[in-house]
């Protein structure tokens, strides 16, 4: 029997998977900008207190201490997130979920298999995948025409694109819920099909990026000096070279090529040299990490 269809509007419980940096500030948005009860979930006890530390530092530094926001408007926003290491008690009241655990295909199809097991047979269930297949995640479920992605990028209060990924199998209506749900968090979403590496905005980007690395593997300029040419040249906010150490997404690039993503679609084989040197030296960027400024400074500028 088909699972009756789920309404944006019904929607008033969200289950978060992963309270690392993108599963606590979607938890976040979805409490703060959605009004929604959110339920967020991970490994340990630990990393749910982080991920809710985190969030209640960036609305205490962003909105509190601004004058935006009063303390009891924070707590209201806090208190509609709760943490659980279970994810049948994530999922069970879900009325969505979203999935934002390490970029793992094993782990993402293992997770949605639980997820599919557990959330009522309506329930839409989104992955923030950054370029996994869609399709290997549906698989793992019995509900292909209610799994979509939900591409937010970082910091996911500020940044307004959401790419949502329709997998060949994804319903229309699917499709129509997510960009719904994207637009009343105040998103700009963008559909993209699930055969494209990187979906858009990041199979674009990769290409700049990478040049960006090879010119500093060629030592033609400084780190600084290349984001400098391509902020100033095309107008970017931020040069590819301090964005992928603010994003960490140099170690994000390795472990997609674990899973042996960069061997599908264009970019096959691209994955620079330096970025893998980088970051088994431990400099992967991310939250508090050296990334390729450091990577540069005390390791090729010196050879
Ligand atoms: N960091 C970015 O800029 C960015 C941007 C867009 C999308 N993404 C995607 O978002 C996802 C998460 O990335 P992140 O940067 O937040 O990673 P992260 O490492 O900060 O967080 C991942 C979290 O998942 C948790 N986790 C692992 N296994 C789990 C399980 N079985 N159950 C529950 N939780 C589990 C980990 O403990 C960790 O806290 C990835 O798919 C990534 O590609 C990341």
């Amino acid at each position: 029997m088909e699972a009756s269809s789920m309404k944006l509007e019904n929607v008033r419980q969200v289950a978060v998977l992963g309270a690392g940096a993108m599963g606590s500030q979607i938890a976040q948005l979805l409490a703060f900008v959605g009004g929604y009860s959110v339920t967020i979930t991970d490994v340990k006890d630990e990393f749910i207190n982080n991920g809710i530390q985190f969030i209640k530092d960036g609305l205490k530094r962003h909105f509190v201490d601004k004058g935006k926001m009063t303390q009891t408007q924070m707590d209201e926003v806090v208190d509609r997130i709760k943490g659980t290491t279970s994810i049948p008690d994530a999922t069970k009241n879900a009325h969505f979920v979203i999935e934002a655990v390490f970029e793992n295909l094993d782990l993402k199809k293992s997770i949605f298999k639980q997820l599919d097991e557990n959330a009522p047979p309506d329930v839409i269930l989104a992955s923030n995948t950054s370029g996994l297949n869609l399709s290997e995640m549906a698989g793992a479920t019995k509900r292909p025409d209610k799994v979509v992605g939900m591409h937010f990028f970082n910091p996911v209060a500020v940044m307004k694109l959401v790419e949502v990924i329709k997998g060949p199998l994804t319903s229309g209506e699917t499709v129509d819920i997510a960009v719904a749900l994207c637009k009343k968090l105040g998103k700009e979403p963008v559909v993209c099909k699930d055969f494209s590496f990187g979906f858009l905005a990041n199979r674009a980007y990769v290409a700049m990026a990478n040049e960006a690395v090879q010119m500093v593997w060629e030592r033609v300029a400084s780190p600084e000096e290349i984001d400098k040419a391509l902020k100033l040249g095309y107008n970017l906010p931020m040069g590819p070279l301090e964005l992928g150490d603010y994003t960490g997404m140099w170690a994000l690039s390795v472990s997609s090529e674990q899973d042996r993503m960069v061997e599908v679609g264009p970019e096959k084989g691209h994955l620079h040299p330096l970025i893998r040197m980088m970051v088994r030296a431990g400099y992967t960027g991310g939250r508090g990490k050296k990334g390729i400024y450091d990577f540069y400074k005390e390791v090729l500028s010196r050879e």
